[in-house]
């Protein structure tokens, strides 16, 4: 299968940043890897992707579809200006109190407009068992009778910390969501994030996951265009 990376920005760039980063990923040869560009909501209209390879993506979607909801963005909206992927779920913003049942909307409000959710699962320390996270799978999934779905297992003690999960530990939890979500008669696509980097993401490659989500190293464009290499000539 194709690899697939997302970079999430988060918070950060300016203008000419994301039109560097556009002018430069369009130029990029890319034979079979995925690439999806989640910039903040403001910089997704600068983007005019033209390789075949690459898609937008946004950081979050609201979970409702539209009218009183000051200061959001609805699916349809991020539809109108080419957005394919959503992020849902990251522990961002679960830590400021976004809840199980919105998250499970959002992934609702998005899968109904045709764009995919890339629902973030992980746990919070490390000798916490993988089962705990469990029920972020099972709540998120409620009544989504839909398999357009991506998983992106995301352990909070690894992201920004430049700590990485051993690959055992990786496929281990990679194995558990495509259990739960079979349930589901999800096929479900896997990815890790968490500090991927370019100094581990070949060893990282070697775990079942299809592919990453990168945060920080999305940033320092000349070496995430290096991973991105390296990946698709794998
Ligand atoms: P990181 O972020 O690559 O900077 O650890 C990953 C994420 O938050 O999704």
């Amino acid at each position: 299968m194709h690899k697939i990376i997302v970079a999430n920005y988060k918070m950060n760039g300016d203008k000419k940043f994301f039109v560097h980063v556009n002018k430069a990923i369009n130029k990029m040869r890319i034979k079979d890897a995925n690439l999806i560009l989640c910039p903040p909501f403001l910089y997704v209209p600068f983007f005019k992707i033209k390789n075949k390879c690459v898609r937008l993506g946004s950081q979050d979607v609201s979970s409702a579809e539209y009218d009183k909801h000051t200061g959001q963005i609805c699916a349809k909206m991020l539809s109108e200006f080419g957005v394919k992927y959503s992020i849902v779920g990251h522990s961002e913003q679960r830590k400021i109190g976004e809840t199980d049942e919105v998250i499970n909307q959002k992934i609702i409000e998005a899968q109904k407009v045709g764009i995919t959710p890339i629902l973030c699962v992980g746990e919070e320390n490390d000798d916490q068992n993988i089962q705990t996270f469990e029920n972020q799978i099972v709540s998120a999934l409620k009544n989504c009778f839909n398999d357009n779905i991506i998983f992106a297992y995301e352990p909070i003690w690894a992201i920004g910390t430049g700590k990485v999960p051993s690959l055992t530990r990786i496929n281990k939890a990679i194995t558990f969501i495509r259990k739960t979500a079979k349930n589901y008669n999800i096929k479900a696509i896997v990815l890790y994030g968490g500090s991927v980097g370019i100094n581990n993401y070949r060893e990282l490659l070697k775990s079942k996951s299809d592919g990453f989500l990168i945060g920080e190293s999305s940033l320092k464009l000349n070496e995430f265009k290096e991973i991105v290499k390296g990946i698709d000539d794998e």
